[in-house]
């Protein structure tokens, strides 16, 4: 049995995976700073945890003590969202870099070399595209002006022709396109280092769009699948911004927490890996499956659009099935059903 300290236990995805690691018979003791943004009561105590505590990361002399004894760290506190602009620039810096800064000097002084961290598929900006002249392409920043005429799908930035949407495999480039993303990348490279310079093993899962029971209600901060199923319950049709065929992969929290514990096994290094259903879905389809299973209201594709918004994002799974043996069970058709009707946090 070992023991694991989880960062971020207490929320939405820290405590499923708090739970899996569990169920697996590992000793688990949780780090958490009941952050407002994510907690509007103090969060509980899962059930089994050996030890909360209720820190922050940049709390250098409490994460030293969250470390005694502790074999491996799986690492999810992190302010998430997109932020809404340069006002949150201090405070996700400070929770997502400065707060990995502080754990990785900590364990590197506990002689702790194990580390699962919780990136995002926001570390890679626009999906990948082919042109089926110029091949894969890496298209220009959205056109406002094209956007206002209804043109979503970004062109072929050689000649103009529509791109079909490919696989984002880990090795695409990282073109952060708001803080969270930057921090995310910030985490990433802080991380890869560390692991060189300390000779440990780093797992970095660059989640897609997670979604599943106790996710956090509508903020300004949540992802679609919540803001939809927020809108549902309190009666309202799904606003679906452009013309709902923009293309992500929903991976189920379940899956997540699976991957997290596969995650464990790495190798010395840096490892980064997609964690993803590997079955794409236009986020108008994923409408249409959380209002049929709601009982409606129907969705409303409004044309409207964010600027700050990538047009796909489809991951390749393989290298994570390949290397850690991990394949989503979840298929998004059943889970997103399910999500309807669960319970979110309030
Ligand atoms: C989301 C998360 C990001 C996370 C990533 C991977 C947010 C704001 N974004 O990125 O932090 O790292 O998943 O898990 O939490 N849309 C609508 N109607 C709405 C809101 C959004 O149609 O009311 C559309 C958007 O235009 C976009 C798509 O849904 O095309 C996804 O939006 P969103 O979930 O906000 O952002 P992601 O870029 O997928």
């Amino acid at each position: 049995m070992t023991h694991i300290l989880v960062t971020g236990g207490a929320g939405f995805i820290g405590s499923a995976v708090t739970a899996a690691l569990l169920a697996a018979n590992h000793d688990v003791s949780v780090l958490d700073s009941a952050h407002p943004a994510a907690h509007h009561e103090p969060p509980e105590v899962p059930d089994g945890v050996a030890l909360l505590h209720r820190a922050d990361l940049r709390d250098r002399a409490a994460v030293q003590g969250a470390l005694r004894g502790v074999d491996a760290v799986v690492h999810q506190a992190a302010l998430v969202g997109l932020g809404a602009g340069p006002r949150d620039l201090p405070e996700y810096v400070g929770c997502n870099d400065l707060g990995t800064a502080v754990l990785l000097a900590a364990m590197a002084e506990a002689g702790v070399r194990r580390l699962v961290l919780a990136s995002s598929m926001v570390v890679y900006g626009e999906g990948a595209y082919r042109c089926e002249r110029h091949g894969p392409v890496r298209p220009a920043p959205r056109d406002p002006a094209g956007l206002a005429a209804g043109r979503f799908e970004p062109p072929c930035p050689a000649c103009g022709a529509a791109l079909s949407p490919a696989l984002v495999d880990e090795d695409s480039p990282m073109d952060p396109r708001s803080v969270y993303a930057a921090t995310k990348v910030a985490q990433e490279h802080l991380c890869a280092l560390w692991a060189r310079e300390c000779g440990a093993a780093v797992a970095a899962l660059r989640y897609h769009n997670v979604y599943g029971p106790g996710m956090p209600r509508d903020t300004p901060y949540s992802g679609v699948a919540a803001i939809f199923r927020s809108s549902l319950e309190q009666g309202r049709a799904p606003q679906v911004y452009e013309d709902g065929a923009q293309l992500r992969d929903f991976v189920h929290v379940t899956d997540v927490a699976a991957a997290n514990l596969a995650a464990l096994t790495v190798g010395d290094g840096f490892h980064p890996y997609n964690i993803a259903s590997g079955r794409p879905t236009t986020v108008g389809e994923m409408a249409a499956a959380l209002a049929d299973a709601f009982g409606g209201p129907s969705p409303e594709v409004t044309g409207r659009f964010r600027l700050g918004d990538v047009r796909h994002v489809l991951a390749s799974p393989e290298r994570a099935a390949a290397e850690l043996g991990f394949r989503a069970a979840v298929p998004p058709a059943t889970g997103l059903r399910e999500f309807a009707c669960a319970p979110l946090r309030g």
